[in-house]
């Protein structure tokens, strides 16, 4: 797959069908992760991957729209030191990049994936086994689509903005 194809075709996708990820598959979305680059080559981020159905389960409630863990084949979840600390944009801006690339890397493999977003960073904290100064703000869900057609829909009239609206030239 173009890397084009890829960033104009991924969809969010939330529901998975019933079977674990190719032990590759899941290595290559890890490996997308870790070749990322970051501010100062710093790469400060640990990738925690979860196939344990139960405790997938248990990740569902670490968020209010964090439910599509419970059916996902696998998660990675995205550890950095506090983003609230020292460096704190340029460890999200970092980690942002890493998870594209991992939900890229999946996409070309026929994965989908959502993001979920940490509301209780307790519980997050307890189920991953964080030491204290490490945090977890998002969480990755990926699997082979339920619906296999997600993988080349076309494009929703509408889902993003258009160029006109997004872009500037020289200017504000
Ligand atoms: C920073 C961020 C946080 C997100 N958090 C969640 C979430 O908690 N739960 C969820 O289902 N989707 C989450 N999403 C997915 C967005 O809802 C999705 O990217 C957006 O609706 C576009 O979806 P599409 O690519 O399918 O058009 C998040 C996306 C981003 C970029």
């Amino acid at each position: 797959m173009e890397a084009w194809q890829a960033i104009n075709s991924v969809r969010v996708v939330r529901e998975f069908a019933n079977r674990p990820l190719e032990p590759d598959h899941l290595t290559r979305i890890l490996n997308a992760g870790r070749r990322t680059g970051s501010s100062k080559n710093a790469q400060r981020w640990v990738f925690i991957a979860v196939q344990d159905g139960e405790h997938l389960r248990q990740l569902a409630a670490v968020g209010r729209y964090a439910g599509h863990l419970a059916g996902a084949a696998a998660a990675v979840a995205l550890v950095t030191p506090d983003p609230n600390g020292p460096r704190g944009k340029s460890i999200m801006w970092d980690l942002g990049r890493a998870a594209q690339n991992m939900v890229l890397a999946a996409w070309e493999l026929g994965i989908g994936s959502a993001p979920a977003t940490v509301y209780d960073h307790v519980l997050a904290g307890r189920l991953l086994g964080l030491p204290a100064e490490q945090d977890c703000s998002f969480i990755l869900s990926f699997g082979y689509p339920a619906d296999t057609s997600e993988l080349t829909a076309p494009n929703r009239r509408g889902g993003r903005r258009s160029l006109d609206e997004v872009m500037r030239e020289e200017r504000w």
